[in-house]
């Protein structure tokens, strides 16, 4: 794209951030002071801005409806469990979709829109023959940067049967709508789903409230009375991944249906709830889970609402853990969007867990289904679950400690790996940036030199 080398980032880039000199990164009396150089802030908002998207710009590749195996970097990761049931939603949204230019679907955090959403774009590929488009806003925290970010990852203007899946909209509410009723207004054919926390306010535009996975009718009876159900599947699905002995059967469907009931069948407490399979049985999941939610309703017996039995069931997940097991997964809130084993090791490492076990540690946390293993040694954690384990950090006071150790990770990154290591990195060398911009001027000189120089297309 044209935009970054009309506006000569790189060079203006090295002339002003170029800081030769002795490391002196986390020296405060080596730190400068940089906000009166001249174009500083300009200059910072396009490293930024590049941070975000420039070296990104190789690997720019169509949601796979065009027949695209891998994904890319800024389009959501490959799903790496089975999607179960939602006929009648998809059914649903596919008609809405005819209907309305605009679908936001709405909902709790882990009741399945983002999966819901990919599923659609997935199976509604031979609709949209000019492409379909999955733009994951969790991790672009500037409104400026919406635009950019959804031109960047479609990497053309989007035009004729186009699909744009705008995901998770809810901290950028004001700037979505905007975005997405100018490329609206600007191709007559292209559809928009967007998925958000709280709706999206568009003229023509329609709301959707995803439901949570289906559950047994109250009346049913037997294996197959219970078994047909989503929230049943999904259940058995998960224990039996992390089991591979696991079965429903007549003995054991009526605990499974009644912990689905009890977690409303809320799809990320099901996989919560499923994981411990291998040590746990359905029956022993359905008492420690009933006690603790016992508790959460208390005297006075009203229904618990869902973001708090979520909660509840993280705390359950959470408390289920060893004591290093606790230790790494709340240290893992800091990172963004997947890191590698080596950023584990070298971040969330010490003081209680040794480098080496993390792998280990590493794999339990992918057996309770708090982190995903996204490819052999590159690991992920789902957006609500970070929001918890940064919560955990928070309440442990050990939230800037990592978050520094982080930034320094993330900044010997910048100046040593290749182009393509860094592009999947942007959302942790954005933390990294923005905490040392705050905190150490002068590592953020480095990493931003660094990152302006690698810059595909530079000069
Ligand atoms: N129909 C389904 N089949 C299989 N897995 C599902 C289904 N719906 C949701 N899940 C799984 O449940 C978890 C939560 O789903 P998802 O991430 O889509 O929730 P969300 O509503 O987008 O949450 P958030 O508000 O945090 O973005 C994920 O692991 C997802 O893969
Ligand atoms: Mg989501």
């Amino acid at each position: 794209m044209s935009h970054l080398k009309s506006r000569e980032i790189s060079q203006r880039g090295l002339e002003v951030v170029d800081c030769p000199g002795p490391d002196r990164f986390g020296d405060p009396a080596g730190e400068v002071v940089m906000g009166e150089a001249p174009g500083y802030v300009v200059l910072l908002q396009e490293l930024k801005h590049a941070v975000a998207v420039g070296v990104r710009r190789q690997h720019r590749r169509p949601y796979p409806t065009l027949g695209m195996a891998a994904l890319a970097v800024g389009i959501a990761p490959a799903q790496l469990t089975s999607f179960i049931g939602r006929e009648r939603e998809l059914a649903e949204l596919d008609r809405l979709l005819r209907i309305f230019r605009l679908v936001t679907l709405t909902g709790a955090p882990g009741v399945g829109k983002t999966r819901l959403a990919l599923e659609l774009a997935r199976t509604l590929g031979q609709r949209f023959p000019d492409g379909a488009w999955v733009v994951e806003l969790g991790l672009v925290s500037d409104p400026a940067q919406v635009g950019p970010r959804v031109e960047e990852v479609a990497g053309q203007p989007l035009r004729g049967r186009s699909l744009l899946v705008l995901d998770g909209c809810e901290h950028l509410l004001q700037e979505s709508s905007r975005v997405a009723e100018k490329l609206l207004s600007a191709s007559r054919d292209l559809r928009v789903l967007a998925t958000s926390r709280k709706s999206l306010d568009i003229a023509g535009g329609r709301t959707w409230r995803v439901p949570p996975l289906g559950l047994p009718p109250a009346d049913a009876r037997g294996l197959s009375g219970f078994a047909g159900s989503d929230a049943v599947q999904l259940f058995s699905d998960r224990a039996r991944k992390a089991n591979p002995a696991f079965k429903l059967t007549a003995d054991n469907v009526a605990d499974v249906a009644h912990v689905c009931s009890l977690l409303f069948g809320l799809p990320l407490c099901l996989e919560l709830a499923a994981a411990p399979a291998l040590v746990m049985s359905p029956a022993e999941v359905l008492d420690s889970l009933s006690d603790r939610f016992a508790a959460l309703i208390g005297a006075s017996g009203k229904p618990v609402g869902r973001r708090r039995l979520l909660r509840a069931t993280l705390d359950w997940s959470f408390e289920h853990l060893g004591a290093r097991e606790r230790l790494l997964f709340r240290r893992l809130g800091v990172f963004r969007a997947g890191f590698s084993l080596e950023a584990a090791e070298r971040v969330a490492a010490g003081d209680g867990i040794v480098e080496r076990d993390v792998l280990e540690l590493l794999d339990h946390l992918v057996d309770r289904a708090l982190v995903r293993r996204l490819e052999r040694t590159r690991y992920q954690v789902l957006e609500a679950l970070g929001e918890y384990a940064l919560d955990r950090l928070r309440a442990a006071g050990e939230a800037d400690r990592l978050r520094d150790l982080h930034a320094r990770y993330y900044r010997r990154l910048a100046l040593a790996a290749p182009p393509q290591q860094l592009a999947a990195e942007a959302g942790n060398l954005r933390a990294a940036m923005a905490w040392l911009e705050a905190h150490y001027p002068r590592g953020f000189q480095e990493m931003a030199s660094a990152l302006a120089a690698s810059l595909p297309g530079r000069g």
